[in-house]
């Protein structure tokens, strides 16, 4: 590992920062193994023991809480999914609970979750699948032929709300869904899934399985949930790579995500080798000069003009090309 005990960085609070550095200089040791978990312990929670370093200091009193928003699937249940995840699923249940129907037959919000006994098939527990494990093979999976991969039993399934029961929310995409809700009035609903399309992920159907998702996908429904808490005490929010597999419109929308969450008094702080993402920073903090024992040091910090000037920055050189080309994307 290389050595970062003599390494002084700061990163200014409320700002969008990036840590730059070829493969190796020490970026992830640095963010992830010595600033994540010595913030954590500073803030009293739990966290591995950090790599070596000097001191802590700073503004740091300002920031009430960091996290680490990586790509390991959402939740510990394999029956999450993005809805859940965001809370919405908690309304739409309310509001198939509420219809005539649902009042008529006694069916209470319970009813309408997949997770609990109620109104859930029984024969698959609500995962509208069964999954059979086969020893010399991969497992096995069929759909339920007692609810044919519905979910939910036949009463809960004639409950509708404008023509649409609770298996057809689930099968709408999140962009559907907020069209949908947004037309009869339930803002609330469509306001909880609003983040969700924001950062870009209006493609996933609301019940789809979190264990199936990407882990680029993981990573934006849990930066969608904190684009979604209301007040929130200041925060650090640290990234590793998030624009891995995202596409030029994504990283855009990610980009704009990143704002939201400053816009909202937070702090964020990115490693990143896409220079679409590196010329949108704040500030910049540049390791280098090279990987394994010839990295470790801080090369250049500033702006991406003052990195663009520094001449020992091999960012640097990257990024005063990329500054002189007009298509910066605009935020
Ligand atoms: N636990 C470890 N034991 C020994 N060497 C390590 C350990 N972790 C990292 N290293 C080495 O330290 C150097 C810095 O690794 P680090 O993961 O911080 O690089 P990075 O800048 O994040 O690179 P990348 O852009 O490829 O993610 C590398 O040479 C790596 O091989
Ligand atoms: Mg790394
Ligand atoms: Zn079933």
């Amino acid at each position: 590992m290389n050595n970062l005990k003599g390494i002084d960085v700061k990163i200014p609070l409320n700002a969008f920062t990036v840590v730059t550095g070829v493969s190796g200089s020490g970026k992830s040791s640095l963010v992830r193994g010595i600033l994540y978990p010595a913030l954590k312990r500073r803030l009293d929670e739990v966290a591995e023991i950090p790599g070596e370093y000097s001191s802590l200091s700073g503004d740091i009193d300002q920031i009430r809480h960091v996290e680490f928003v990586d790509q390991n699937p959402i939740g510990k249940s394999t029956r999450s999914n993005p809805a859940t995840y965001v809370k919405a699923y908690d309304e739409i249940r309310k509001l198939y609970a509420e219809q005539p129907l649902s009042k008529q037959m006694g069916f209470t919000p319970q009813y309408f979750s997949f997770n609990t006994e109620g109104g859930r098939c029984e024969e698959c527990k609500g995962a509208g699948v069964i999954t059979i494990e086969m020893q010399f093979m991969a497992d096995l999976t069929l759909e339920c032929e007692e609810c044919h991969g519905k979910r939910f039993k036949r009463e809960i399934l004639d409950v509708s709300f404008n023509g649409k029961n609770i298996s057809d929310v689930l099968d709408m995409t999140v962009s559907e869904a907020i069209e949908f809700f947004g037309k009869y009035k339930k803002k609330g609903i469509a306001g909880k899934l609003q983040p969700l399309e924001d950062v870009g992920l209006g493609y996933i159907k609301l019940g789809q399985n979190s264990s199936t998702l990407s882990g680029g996908e993981n990573q934006r429904v849990k930066l969608a949930y904190f684009i979604g808490q209301e007040r929130q005490e200041p925060t650090l929010f640290i990234f590793d790579e998030p624009t891995t597999g995202l596409h030029y419109h994504d990283i855009r929308r990610l980009l704009a995500a990143f704002n939201a969450l400053i816009s909202k008094g937070h702090t964020v702080l990115v490693i990143e080798h896409n220079m679409d993402v590196i010329k949108c920073a704040d500030y910049l903090l540049d390791i280098g000069p090279e990987g394994g024992d010839k990295g470790g040091r801080l090369v250049a910090a500033g702006t991406p003009e003052d990195v663009a000037a520094c001449g020992r920055s091999l960012t640097g050189k990257y990024l005063s090309e990329k500054l002189q080309t007009p298509s910066a994307p605009a935020l």
